[in-house]
């Protein structure tokens, strides 16, 4: 995949890899779970809609969509602004980094789990991931930059998720990765003015991708009850929150990029996280009341925190620690106030699956 033709300058290299290497809280993790546990999973109790599922994973409808044209390699951004080559290459620097550890904690999922359904399912998602990723890679080319990949997975501390956590938070994170390409997508529709990249025409049958992992894991819990009753509820509403704060403090640090896209990044994370909290409504009997001014108003309170911490960082010295934690004490408490915050509670409906009409 990597043209040797292309090889970055060794500093590049080093620092784009080390950027991917830092275990900063909010960098996608790489993931190992209880492998035993998914062995145990039945879907039978949908057999029916996991079949169908499973028949269009195998239709691989997106086979030849992942492709590149001439455009990607006669692209000319030199003229661009290094403030906007930064925030881009640090976009796809993060999106490979998230598909790639997506393809091999689904892949190492298919080698370690002898039940039939789940290797099956589990070896498209990664076909697709690792699809994902390379054409990512390959654009980072372009700008002479690379992420080597196979040190990452060597340099990446795992982190040990139980299967359920594992539900939740790739349930969450495929689906916000569709609702994201997808209003993407959407706005440079409407302003093609700021389609800065020909990445991003590619973004509409991505996003079918990702919108799929997300049935297959909607599917997956549906037929196993027990991960969307009692205590497991909570965990919902954790991992809803933690997913949400996460983006939003991400997105308002790199407003360049959303600038970029002709998008107020304030605008940008509202849809993106009204339609996601929306779209889990097809698995979740909890969801968050993105009607209540106060959810909005403690995410910026989030952001905040983060500012003050990144400047105080900088500060050094006793003033800067003592700022440094106390703005970090703050974010855990938003997220406690967050977390009781009255949610949203509805029957789920008869029928799991969705189709990504958005
Ligand atoms: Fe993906
Ligand atoms: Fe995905």
């Amino acid at each position: 995949m990597i043209d040797a033709t292309m090889a970055p300058p060794l500093e590049t290299v080093n620092e784009t890899t080390r950027a991917a290497t830092e275990d900063a809280v909010l960098n996608p993790r790489f993931y190992t779970t209880d492998f035993e546990e998914l062995d145990r999973l039945d879907v039978s109790p949908l057999r029916a809609q996991w079949d169908e599922l499973v028949g269009e994973f195998r239709r691989d409808p997106n086979k030849d969509h992942f492709k590149r044209t001439p455009e990607f390699a006669e692209l000319d951004w030199t003229g661009w602004s290094p403030e906007l080559k930064a925030a881009f290459i640090e976009f796809l620097t993060s999106s490979v980094t998230a598909e790639f550890s997506g393809c091999i904690l689904y892949a190492e999922i298919k080698k370690r789990v002898k039940n039939k359904d789940i290797r099956e399912l589990f070896g498209f998602m990664s076909r697709d991931e690792g699809r994902h990723a390379g054409f990512i890679n390959h654009v980072l080319n372009d700008f002479n930059v690379r992420v080597d990949l196979s040190f990452l997975t060597r340099a990446k501390k795992y982190t040990f998720f139980k299967p359920k956590y594992i539900y939740y938070a790739t349930y969450l994170s495929e689906k916000i990765g569709y609702a994201r390409y997808i209003t993407i997508f959407r706005q440079l529709e409407k302003h093609p003015e700021y389609r800065f990249h020909p990445i991003f025409k590619w973004f509409e049958e991505w996003c079918n991708d990702e919108f799929r992992h997300g049935e297959a894991f909607a599917v997956l819990m549906r037929a196993n009850p027990h991960t969307l009753e009692g205590i497991n509820k909570l965990w919902i509403r954790f991992f809803l929150l933690a997913v949400f704060a996460t983006m939003y403090v991400r997105d308002h640090a790199r407003q360049t990029f959303f600038q970029a896209l002709g998008f107020d990044v304030d605008d940008f994370d509202r849809k993106v996280i009204r339609l996601t909290n929306e779209i889990s409504r097809q698995v979740f009997p909890v969801t968050i009341d993105t009607d209540n001014p106060q959810f909005w108003a403690l995410l910026e309170r989030m952001h905040q925190n983060m500012q003050t911490m990144a400047r105080a960082d900088a500060a050094a010295g006793i003033g800067g620690a003592v700022r440094s934690t106390l703005a970090k004490l703050d974010n855990g408490l938003t997220f406690v106030r967050l977390m009781f915050l009255p949610a949203k509670h509805a029957p789920l409906p008869a029928n799991v699956r969705l189709e990504p009409v958005w």
